[in-house]
């Protein structure tokens, strides 16, 4: 494995990026201790203070088209949950496009930025982002929303360890995802989503929608069914139960 530590960042993906650009290997990680401008989804921040959470990115160079890099977070989001799972014993959830809750809270987010041309992927960075070792107090005003596996397990986790044992986890579904495709992972995310079969809403920027989650399609799209019987398919957008 070939990886990359930092102090500090302003962000491990735009790391990532620049590194990918001159050219690393597939599977390449970037690590920080603490990230100073720390992005998420829709241009959002995301909290990095240094000590408590795991903030990393991998940078991986598979032959796919620009449709087919959301099965890739999907499989880092099975990833996570199915470590959180195992290894703690919480009840992990991933809540589409690939959050990861506990209890109702968020636990971990992830960010995938691409460089493309044409119809090909040059490179993804896949932003892994962990509240660890936060405590409430430092949960702060997030704590009705977000959560730490401190939080839930109730003692310190290594985040070394945690980060290995999610890196071999990733490894694997990243094979299986070579090899077989999306379906195994599909079924797996699927398994472990919220809100299946339930009433709920997305929101994109100008509109929000109601229907049913029925399903993801090929693409790991969201696929809303809608009370006058046609469907809809989401391909970004922020979705809470109603
Ligand atoms: C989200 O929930 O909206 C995604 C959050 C992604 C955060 C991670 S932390 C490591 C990587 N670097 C970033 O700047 N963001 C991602």
């Amino acid at each position: 494995l070939n990886s990359h530590y930092v102090k500090l960042t302003s962000s491990t993906n735009d790391l990532a990026k620049e590194l990918a650009k001159e050219g690393v290997k597939d599977g390449t990680v970037v690590l920080a201790e603490e990230q100073s401008a720390g992005k998420g989804r829709l241009g959002r921040a995301w909290q990095s203070p240094g000590r408590s959470g795991l903030y990393f990115s991998v940078i991986l160079k598979p032959e796919v088209s620009p449709m087919e890099v959301t099965q890739i977070t999907m499989m880092a989001s099975v990833a996570v949950a199915k470590t959180l799972e195992r290894a703690f014993g919480v009840p992990a959830r991933v809540k589409w496009p690939n959050d990861i809750y506990i209890q109702g809270r968020k636990v971990c987010g992830i960010l995938a930025e691409m460089a493309a041309e044409a119809d090909k992927v040059r490179f993804i960075v896949l932003g892994i982002g962990i509240n660890v070792n936060q405590s409430i107090e430092d949960l702060g005003m997030l704590e009705q929303t977000a959560t730490s596996l401190r939080a839930q397990v109730g003692y310190i986790v290594s985040r070394a360890e945690l980060l290995k044992t999610l890196l071999e986890e990733m490894d694997y579904l990243y094979i299986k995802w070579q090899q077989e495709g999306f379906d195994p992972i599909k079924k797996m995310w699927k398994d472990l989503a919220l809100w299946i079969g339930h009433t709920v809403t997305v929101s994109g920027l100008q509109k929000t929608w109601a229907g049913e989650m029925v399903d993801i399609d090929e693409y790991g799209a969201l696929v809303i069914g809608f009370a006058d019987g046609t469907r809809q398919t989401f391909y970004s957008g922020d979705v809470s139960l109603r």
